[in-house]
């Protein structure tokens, strides 16, 4: 699938909220249920204003014929000793999955050198193998179980 990543901009606020709310019914390897995701199409446009004037934050999007279905985003921390390393979270729609994922991180990889993050971290459940294997094969190396 021939897919454009790029960063998050104002105007993805109401399409990433509608992916993100997908997301929560699709899977529970996400961080939220279903009901849990109360932000307003307002405070997730906010957030993103706030996250693309970070150095240390990005959320870029996956956009394959002009549709959001995946993103992944990180976030470094606001003081000097919690600005490295920067957390990652990734989500990628079911009818979409194959390649998205990977794209995304690849993204991700070359924004961080860019940003000049020497360290991204993420947590991952145990069976979730897919998402192990797209770590995997970013370069993230497991430090504990
Ligand atoms: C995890 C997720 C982001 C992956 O997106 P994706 O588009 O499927 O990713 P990719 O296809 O690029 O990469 C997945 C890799 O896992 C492999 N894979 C697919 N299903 C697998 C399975 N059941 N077991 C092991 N590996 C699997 C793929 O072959 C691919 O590896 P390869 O590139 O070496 O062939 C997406 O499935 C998702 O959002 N899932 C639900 C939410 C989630 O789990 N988020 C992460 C929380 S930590």
């Amino acid at each position: 699938m021939d897919v454009r990543i790029r960063p998050a901009v104002h105007a993805d606020a109401a399409p990433l909220l509608d992916l993100k709310r997908l997301l929560d019914q699709e899977s529970r390897f996400m961080l939220l249920e279903p009901d849990e995701r109360t932000a307003s199409v307002e405070e997730v446009a906010s957030e993103l204003h706030a996250m693309s004037a970070a150095p240390n934050c990005t959320v870029l999007v996956a956009e394959p014929a002009g549709k959001l279905v995946g993103y992944v985003e990180a976030n470094g921390g606001r003081f000097r000793r919690n600005r490295v390393p920067a957390d990652v979270v990734i989500g990628v729609a079911a009818a979409a999955s194959g390649g998205v994922g990977s794209a995304l991180m690849a993204g991700l990889v070359r924004w961080t050198g860019g940003a000049g993050l020497r360290r991204l971290e993420l947590t991952v459940m145990t069976h979730n193998r897919r998402a192990r294997r797209l770590y995997k094969g970013a370069g993230f190396v497991e430090e504990g179980r």
